[in-house]
Parts: C-alpha cells; sequence; structure tokens
C-alpha cells in the first residue's frame, strides 16, 4: 500500500514520533526498573545521601559499567536524581517511597514484576490471535503472582478497610462482631490477610485454584501469626464449600474467570441470605472511548496478555480488565444477586455490592 506522503500534518507526525519515542523509552526502562528491584540498586541508592556508579556498584556487588549505563536511563526517565558537580546519582524522596517502600500506598514496585512477567507471554498470545485459545493464569512467569500482590497491596491497604468495606450495608458491624468472609481468586492472600488483621472475631477463608499460589498465602498468614483466623484452601470460584458466608470478596479476579456467570451463581448460593458480595474490579469507562487514558491503557495491555487469555483458554466470555459496568452487572444479577452497586470507587478500582 502506499502512503500518501501529501497528507500528511507535520506537526501531527512529529508529535506522534515523539510520543513513540517516549514509550520505547519507557518500555526498557520498566525492564531496567525491575533489574533495580532485583539487584537492590534502589534501595541501596534511596539509603545513601548520593552515590557515583563505583559506590554503587561496591554497594550492592555489581559491575560498574552496568551501573553506569543504568544510572543514565533511571536518570533520563526522571526516577533518580544527578548531581552534574558532583558525578552523584539520588533519590527523591517520591521516588524513594514508590519505589522502596513496600508497606507505602504509593509503591508501584509490584507493577515492573507484572510487566516483566507478562512480557514473557508475547509469543504464546500471538499465537492465540492467530489460533484461538489462551494462556491460563498459572502458566506465566512466576513474576506475575509475586508482581500481583506486591502491586494491588498498597491499594488494599489504602483503601479495603477505611473505604471499601465501610461502603458496603452493614458488613464492618457484622465483621466487628464476628462474620464469616470468604475471598475468592485470593491470590497470595493480602486481601484477607488486612481483613483478618482488622477483624480478629471474624474468620476468613481464601480460595484460589493456583495452588502454589495458596502455598504462598497460607505462609504469609503463619508469618503475620494469623492461622487460627485465615485459612487458604485450592478451589475453584465455583465449587468452595457453600458455607452461608456473610461477606464473599472478589478482588480483581471476577473478570479474568472462565465462567464468572458460574463464579455468581456459586456465591449468591454460598451467602447467608442477608450476606453481601464485595466485587472489586480494575477502574474501567462504561464506553470504549472512556478508557483512552492511561489507567485504560495499563489494564487493557495487561488484559490482552493475561485476563482475557485465562478466560479465553477456559473457553469462557473474557469480560477482561476494562469490562464495563453493564457487563458485569449482566453476570452478577444473571447468577441469582437482585441488587448491583457502584459503592465506591478509586483511580484504579471500582468496588460493587451485590446482595440477594
Ligand atoms: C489478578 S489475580 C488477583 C489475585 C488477588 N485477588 C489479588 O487481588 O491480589 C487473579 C486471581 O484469580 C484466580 N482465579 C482465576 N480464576 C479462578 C477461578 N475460576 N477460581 C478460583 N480462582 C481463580 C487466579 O488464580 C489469580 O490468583
Amino acid at each position: 500500500m502506499q502512503v500518501q506522503t501529501q497528507q500528511l500534518n507535520e506537526d501531527k507526525m512529529m508529535a506522534f514520533l515523539g510520543k513513540v519515542v517516549d514509550d520505547f523509552g519507557a518500555s526498557l526502562s520498566t525492564v531496567l526498573a525491575y533489574m533495580g528491584h532485583k539487584l537492590g540498586l534502589y534501595e541501596a541508592l534511596a539509603a545513601s545521601a548520593g552515590m557515583t556508579s563505583g559506590e554503587l556498584a561496591t554497594a550492592t556487588g555489581t559491575t560498574e559499567r552496568y551501573v553506569r549505563e543504568w544510572l543514565v536511563n533511571q536518570a533520563a526517565g526522571g526516577y533518580v536524581a544527578y548531581d552534574a558537580a558532583t558525578g552523584r546519582f539520588s533519590m527523591p524522596p517520591e521516588q524513594a517511597e514508590a519505589l522502596t517502600n513496600e508497606e507505602s500506598p504509593f509503591y508501584v514496585g509490584g507493577g515492573f514484576y507484572v510487566i516483566k512477567a507478562m512480557m514473557q507471554a508475547q509469543s504464546r498470545i500471538a499465537n492465540a490471535f492467530e489460533n484461538g485459545g489462551g494462556m491460563l493464569w498459572g502458566e506465566h512467569d512466576p513474576d506475575l503472582f509475586v508482581g500481583t500482590e506486591k502491586f494491588f497491596r498498597p491499594g488494599y491497604t489504602a483503601h479495603l478497610v477505611n473505604e471499601w468495606l465501610p461502603a458496603m450495608t452493614g458488613v464492618v458491624e457484622k465483621m466487628q462482631a464476628g462474620a464469616k468472609v470468604a475471598d475468592v481468586g485470593c491470590g497470595h492472600g493480602a486481601s484477607t490477610i488486612i481483613m483478618a488483621k482488622q477483624f480478629p472475631n471474624s474468620r476468613f477463608v481464601g480460595y484460589d485454584n493456583h495452588a502454589p499460589s495458596i502455598e504462598v498465602a497460607r505462609s504469609k498468614a503463619a508469618a503475620e501469626g494469623l492461622s487460627d483466623r485465615v485459612a487458604f484452601e485450592v478451589a475453584t470460584a465455583n465449587d468452595y464449600p457453600a458455607d452461608g458466608y456473610d461477606l464473599i470478596c472478589f478482588f480483581d479476579c471476577l473478570h479474568d474467570m472462565g465462567d464468572p456467570h458460574g463464579a455468581a451463581r456459586h456465591a449468591a448460593g454460598s451467602l447467608a441470605p442477608d450476606g453481601t458480595c464485595m466485587i472489586v474490579e480494575p477502574m474501567a469507562g462504561n464506553t470504549v472511548e472512556e478508557n483512552f487514558n492511561s489507567v485504560g491503557r495499563t489494564f487493557s495491555g495487561a488484559s490482552t496478555l493475561c485476563c482475557t487469555a485465562n478466560s479465553l483458554a477456559l473457553g469462557g466470555p473474557a469480560l477482561g480488565a476494562v469490562a464495563s459496568e453493564d457487563a458485569l452487572r449482566e453476570v452478577v444479577t444473571s447468577g441469582g444477586f437482585g441488587s448491583f452497586r457502584r459503592a465506591t470507587e478509586t483511580p484504579f478500582n471500582r468496588v460493587f455490592e451485590a446482595r440477594l
């Protein structure tokens, strides 16, 4: 096909090419940021008042020549600062907080693990574009499971107890008195553990069909001294025991599922008569074009490489990470819930309440 160059607007072309070059740099920098976490480069830099490449290499037991190149990339991206007078690199407090403090609500380090893992899936997913099928969650690079927990936990720490549970009708009172809670698709159990710490009178079971994640969740609960009130079991969203739960939660997982309608039906049948289902989903628009922003770009990218592929591997409807509220309502109400409403939201999550 011949491109009609006379119709090209030069300013628009330059603006677009500039954006693409930004993306080239950003994409490569995500890999270098992942390496910065794995090699302890950010931590060492954050703990110092400033370092040359040689000092950083010595402090981390790494090779100076690589570190020097890495630092140029990091300074060019604004992840570290550079003092040309001393030749030292340092981390401004905001960057140090976001990249090295895993307990901070601003921590974003997990995202680099997720991106690194999802990039490994490229050839499998490209094959599925051509030949159909998908890729199961458990078939991904294990950094996906580590990164998901690291990436979502700060948001859960910041919002779950203080905003999301209070937005559910009467749930906090029940949990304070002693409630039965199921966390379906719990992964490494970050949300389960946060709730269990806050509500010692309640009992929690995290279910996930990915056995290695359940092993990790069990060891995290044991390390927190929560084994008296938290259990983690391998089960699918369609076959965990229907124990009359006061609260059933789905954190960032309903849209991934091969049979979300069945999961909603099983949740409806597993609740106590006045129980509540809380469904936390990624932020997304109600129309396609409402996703044309950084958050929509990120979630639809992750969805292509992971969420959509998991559901399609199971012959599912592939709701995807940018499922509209209408699509989610259809799934949940078709499962037997009488009400479904958006109870609250953050820039990254929509939080829905469903009741029988
Ligand atoms: C994106 S991860 C979210 C994990 C966790 N809820 C969190 O927020 O950190 C999706 C999780 O859903 C689980 N999952 C997907 N389909 C499932 C199903 N049908 N039954 C149980 N778990 C499922 C996956 O194994 C994975 O751990």
